[in-house]
């Protein structure tokens, strides 16, 4: 798929959905003004009811949430974007009173991710950041199950005009816990100590939406050597890496989306986003062993500092997460030489509709306002 520059909006969760996890018109038109990305990556999204581990985040399994979708699509197209769709499973990482008819968050096992918080209801009812629940181990078939739910809702994203979708296997949520050695203790064929069993679940995902939607049509975003949400240090992070890496080219994925490892805190509400940059001698490693593209995230403030990092040749697209909340002209900002604004991390997760999501005016329409002024 060809893109007009090599500027990505990185996935964020901002929580401005309607009840019932269904995407509405502000989304539509925060996606809007972000459409000269080359590729936006619109937010992690439910695969199901029993993937959610923050409230507030929109859900692509119902014929609402759908429809919603729709107008997020059609308003990114009507302003010539690219537009994929985030989806996850959150895995271990949820809490009961957040899953249907309260029952314990799906893992791969029975551990707990014992330092890290969900956003979820207390005993009182009340939202907030609570330890992550209990999860019960899933049944092989299960994890077959599983499958087909992400196939549906691969279908759901391509019906709601989504150009493409991205599996999101970083970060700490199911299938990065399928992939960790230490922690998927499994004996089945999801598990153990064979890394092809401990990849399969991506790798059938991966299939289930190649599938669905063409192969230039996937993405897989993978955070090596990361230990957020509660994951052990993996000694095979990078073996596992370099084999998913040619794996994903067998299957044709369209591009493999690395993030820096996210510091150890308790939450996203607290996490620091410390530089960490992948090793250049392991990234040359996967650059061998995949055909496709990579995305590189995580740091990246300005033009020089993203044009120095396609300019090692390593990578294809650079993309930015907290530099996209207050600048939705990005892209043309990055391409005059324009400053840049500062966000307000207070308005990064709230329910105050437009406040700090939709209402930061492109550069030329401050600078004409100010000379006007
Ligand atoms: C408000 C916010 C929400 C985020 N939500 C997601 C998400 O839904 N999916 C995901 O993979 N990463 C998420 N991230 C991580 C970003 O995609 C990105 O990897 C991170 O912010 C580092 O890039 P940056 O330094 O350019 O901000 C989120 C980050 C922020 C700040």
């Amino acid at each position: 798929m060809p893109l007009k520059n090599r500027i990505v909006m990185a996935p964020m969760t901002r929580t401005r959905n309607s009840e019932g996890d269904i995407p509405n018109a502000l989304m539509a038109t925060y996606y809007g003004q972000r459409a000269s990305a080359g590729l936006i990556v619109a937010e992690a999204t439910d695969v199901s009811p029993s993937s959610k581990g923050y409230a507030l985040t929109p859900g692509i399994y119902a014929d609402v949430q759908r429809q919603g979708w729709r107008l997020v699509t059609d308003e990114v197209h009507r302003n010539k974007g690219t537009i994929f769709l985030q989806i996850w499973h959150v895995g271990r990482m949820a809490h009961s009173s957040l899953m249907p008819n309260g029952e314990a968050p799906w893992g791969v096992t029975e551990q707990r991710a014992e330092h890290s918080d969900v956003f979820a209801h207390d005993a009182d009812g009340k939202l907030g950041y609570i330890r992550a629940g209990k999860p019960r181990r899933l049944e092989t078939d299960e994890v077959s199950a599983l499958v087909g739910t992400f196939s549906l809702a691969f279908a759901h994203a391509r019906q709601a005009g989504f150009d493409g979708v991205e599996i999101h296997a970083a970060n700490g949520y199911l299938f990065e816990q399928f992939m960790n050695s230490v922690l998927n203790t499994r004996t089945d064929r999801y598990g153990g100590a064979r890394m092809e069993d401990r990849t399969r679940f991506l790798l059938e995902v991966v299939d289930a939406a190649v599938r669905e939607l063409g192969p230039g049509r996937v993405g897989v975003r993978l955070s090596p050597f990361g230990t957020f949400n509660s994951l052990p240090a993996d000694p095979q992070a990078e073996q596992t890496l370099l084999y998913l890496a040619e794996q994903l080219g067998r299957r044709g994925v369209a591009y493999m989306h690395l993030v820096y490892q996210l510091m150890p805190s308790a939450n996203m509400e607290s996490a620091e986003f410390k530089e960490h940059h992948i090793d250049h001698a392991v990234l040359a490693k996967v650059r061998a062993a995949f055909p496709g593209s990579i995305i590189w995230c995580g740091g990246f403030t300005s033009r020089e500092g993203a044009q120095a990092a396609l300019d090692t040749g390593l990578v294809d697209l650079i993309a930015f997460g907290r530099p996209y909340i207050a600048n939705p002209d990005l892209a043309e900002r990055l391409a005059h030489g324009w400053p840049l604004a500062e966000a307000d991390r207070s308005t990064y997760y709230t329910r105050r509709g437009e406040v700090g999501y939709t209402d930061f005016p492109a550069y030329r329409a401050d600078s004409l306002a100010a000379v006007a002024g």
